[in-house]
């Protein structure tokens, strides 16, 4: 099974249990400055899941798009991944552990083939917070599943979410295959951890919400929240290891070998590594993100630029980014159409990134000559402290082994230990400084991210009244320094076009209007004049947000509660995004 055919099996098969497909949500996440990407995909659907209505209906099923960076490190070994996509089926308060359960027991034993005998389980083993989950194990049990092959586990294990540090979240039932090969002994499972029984599926059934304080609330609703790793699932279907054997990373790593002249790159830790930063660079710019010193552009920088030490490594010469950046939006256009409507921006921000680290990379060089030439010839102990050799590293990107090689040419040897020591200290230290970072993020950023969402609003009407009423929203994202609006319009703002915005926005927080709320149906709203962001299949009740006679919007908020609690409006950059798309950075204060 190619991982298309998954993706298509996965699609139709809940679409055929009545599930409406929703597309996959950017990899920044929209309105949420207090996580980088989207880790799940549960992530963009966290206003659902605590009881906003979803416009497409309450049984959802998608493919998303995901990047966690816990584990960069460990990219390059055969199975860890930054960029991976994630199948998940959901239930909004709709159908709860027997269905969810049972969806999953058909979807793996007739789409996928399992035989039930080659499916083991585990469910919560229950704590303080939640009781034991003796009623997924039951469910797996009516479906056939033998009592021995469904093991209870804690928290640690079976325990999903929240996605941050606070929202919905619940005990999880955990689906595991083997691999072929012997069992570690008569216990061998999922439980202990010898890497026979691969987890392929995991079943959240989504009842509580964490609260600031620790504490585990009840959910108004249940909810069934779904994740299937694409990668990890299409390697198990076609007997492969890894990912980076099956399909998804062909053409990328046929594109390495020609680079490199190394015929098998998919056996070295720095081919996998050249392979997988590429992939995930490729697709994190697609989504808008641009190589820079914070958040998720130093994320996106660094990245790229372990992929370029690690190509050197491997033997490519010269500019090669862009080379396999072309093999992924090939690869990948036609599934993700943003990747391919974003192809010019990708290669332009790679290759102005590409030239930046290559001259980052010559100082380095020249740093290095100048760190031997301190050292007398006659010395016999030629060494490169580890602190020296760390600097190499943290300043001009020098991989420890590049600093070797080096001073292995010129006689010298590099005090490695020292190194580790110096790297651990670093790290130490700047987890500190993002532990930091991320509370001081969370302590004041939901203010400003409100106002900052009452000023998209205030923008999104404000545009619609310079520019006409065919500016519609394409995008939003929040931080809590700046809103980004993207917006439906052919051409570039005139300055006077944007003096008008700003001023129609400041007017309308200097009035000092009430942000007021109410519950009603689309078409009530739409008659209204709201203006709506969904689309079509409504029905159900939304909250329309209404801004004294400034703006009238569909939206999940939460928003300020006076329009003059928002501060001076203006905007930053006006640019474009895509073809018909601009994009407007703007800031309160
Ligand atoms: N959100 C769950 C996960 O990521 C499904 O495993």
């Amino acid at each position: 099974m190619t991982a298309n055919e998954l993706r298509q099996a996965y699609i139709e098969f809940f679409k055929s249990h009545g599930h409406a497909r929703i597309q996959s949500a950017p990899l920044v996440p929209e309105n949420d400055p207090t996580c980088l990407f989207t880790t799940a995909g549960m992530h963009p659907l966290v206003p659902f899941l605590i009881g906003e209505k979803h416009p497409a209906g309450k049984r959802l099923v998608n493919v998303q798009k995901c990047l966690r960076t816990g584990d960069i490190d460990e990219v390059g070994d055969p199975f860890h991944l930054t960029f991976f996509e994630m199948l998940g089926n959901w239930s909004l308060g709709d159908y709860f552990k027997k269905e969810a359960i049972t969806l999953s027991f058909q979807f793996l034993t007739e789409r996928l083939g399992f035989a039930k005998e080659r499916i083991k389980v585990t469910c919560f083993a229950g704590d303080a917070d939640c009781p034991r989950d003796t009623e997924a194990a039951g469910i797996w049990m009516s479906l056939g599943i033998p009592e021995a092959n469904i093991c209870y586990l804690g928290k640690k294990d079976n325990w999903w979410g929240p996605a941050g540090q606070t929202g919905p979240c619940g005990p999880d039932t955990e689906m595991f295959v083997p691999l072929d090969r012997a069992d570690c002994g008569s216990e061998c499972g999922p439980a202990c951890g010898c890497g026979k029984w691969v987890e392929i599926w995991n079943d959240v059934f989504m009842q509580y919400n964490k609260t600031a304080e620790g504490k585990y609330e009840l959910l108004a609703q249940p909810n069934v929240d779904t994740g299937m790793g694409v990668e990890r699932v299409t390697a198990f279907m076609q007997g492969k290891r890894s990912a980076y054997e099956t399909e998804l990373f062909a053409g990328i790593f046929a594109k390495i070998a020609e680079l490199s002249g190394n015929a098998d790159p998919i056996a070295s830790r720095s081919g996998r590594i050249v392979a997988e930063h590429m992939r995930a660079s490729t697709f994190l710019i697609a989504d808008g993100v641009k190589p820079g010193n914070v958040d998720q552009g130093y994320v996106l920088r660094r990245l790229i630029r372990r992929a370029i030490r690690e190509a050197r490594q491997l033997g490519i010469q010269g500019m090669f980014t862009t080379k396999i950046a072309d093999v992924v939006i090939a690869e990948y256009g036609t599934v993700y159409p943003e990747v391919a409507a974003s192809a010019a921006v990708i290669r332009e921000e790679l290759g102005r990134e590409e030239e930046k680290f290559a001259e980052t990379l010559e100082h380095g060089i020249k740093e290095f000559a100048r760190l031997i030439g301190r050292i007398p010839p006659h010395i016999a102990n030629k060494v490169i402290s580890g602190k020296n050799a760390f600097f190499l590293y943290e300043t001009y990107g020098f991989p420890l082994e590049l600093t070797t090689e080096m001073a292995k040419e010129q006689g010298f040897k590099v005090d490695e230990a020292g190194f580790q020591e110096a790297y651990k200290k670093h790290q130490e230290l700047s987890r500190a400084g993002a532990e930091q970072k991320f509370k001081g993020g969370l302590a004041d950023s939901s203010e400003k991210t409100a106002a900052l969402h009452s000023a998209t609003h205030l923008l999104h009407a404000a545009l619609r009244q310079v520019l006409g009423g065919h500016v519609a929203q394409a995008g939003s994202n929040i931080t809590a320094e700046r809103l980004r609006f993207d917006f439906s319009h052919g051409d570039k703002m005139t300055p006077e076009q944007i003096a008008q915005v700003e001023a129609i926005v400041n007017e309308a927080i200097k009035k000092d209007m009430p942000i007021t709320c109410e519950e009603t149906t689309v078409e009530a709203a739409k008659a209204a004049g709201a203006i709506g962001l969904f689309g079509e299949k409504y029905g159900e009740l939304v909250k329309v947000y209404t801004m004294g006679d400034a703006s009238k919007e569909i939206c999940g908020g939460p928003h300020a509660e006076r329009t003059g609690q928002l501060g001076p409006f203006k905007i930053q950059k006006e640019e474009s995004s895509s073809r018909g798309v601009r994009r407007i950075k703007a800031v309160l204060g």
